[in-house]
């Protein structure tokens, strides 16, 4: 399975970033967990970050040419990119949306996602684990698609 881990506005400040919030892990300590991780349960993964929302929209319409399915963390755009969520909905893979922080425990802004809807499912609150977690149920939804499971 191939697998395109998306992260978007931001998250490449991971590490020094509001620790308290997002965790101490820089965004290639998670990069390179996932990418180890994803070996053992067969998942091939490419990692994408862009602080430019037309560049996450190029990436997620070229995810469309070649992988399963997309981890995504939008950032800040989650909140905002109705491109983003037409994109999403436009390329007809399974989107799985992933937040480090409980963006429910936070800023009422935080509450809405524009991109929700349009994603298989989501995972918030559980720091860089949220990817990994978003990556699991993505992969098992893929193979028992596909019959393997
Ligand atoms: C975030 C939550 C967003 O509200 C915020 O703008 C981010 C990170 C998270 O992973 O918790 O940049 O997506």
């Amino acid at each position: 399975m191939k697998i395109l881990v998306l992260h978007g506005p931001n998250l490449n400040l991971l590490g020094t970033r509001e620790p308290e919030i997002y965790g101490s892990m820089t965004l290639s300590d998670i990069d390179t967990r996932l990418i180890d991780l994803g070996k053992g349960i067969g998942a091939e993964l490419k990692c994408f970050h862009s602080n430019h929302e037309g560049a996450l929209i190029d990436a997620l319409q070229d995810a469309q040419m070649w992988a399963d399915g997309v981890v995504f963390n939008p950032g800040g755009y989650t909140h905002t990119s109705v491109a983003l969520r037409d994109a999403i909905a436009a390329i007809g893979i399974p989107v799985v949306e992933v937040h480090l922080s409980n963006v429910y425990a936070r800023e009422e802004f935080r509450h809405t996602s524009l991109i929700s809807a349009v994603c298989r499912g989501k995972i918030v609150g559980f720091g860089w684990r949220s990817y990994w977690l978003g990556l699991r149920a993505l992969t098992d939804m893929l193979m028992e698609r596909a019959g393997e499971k």
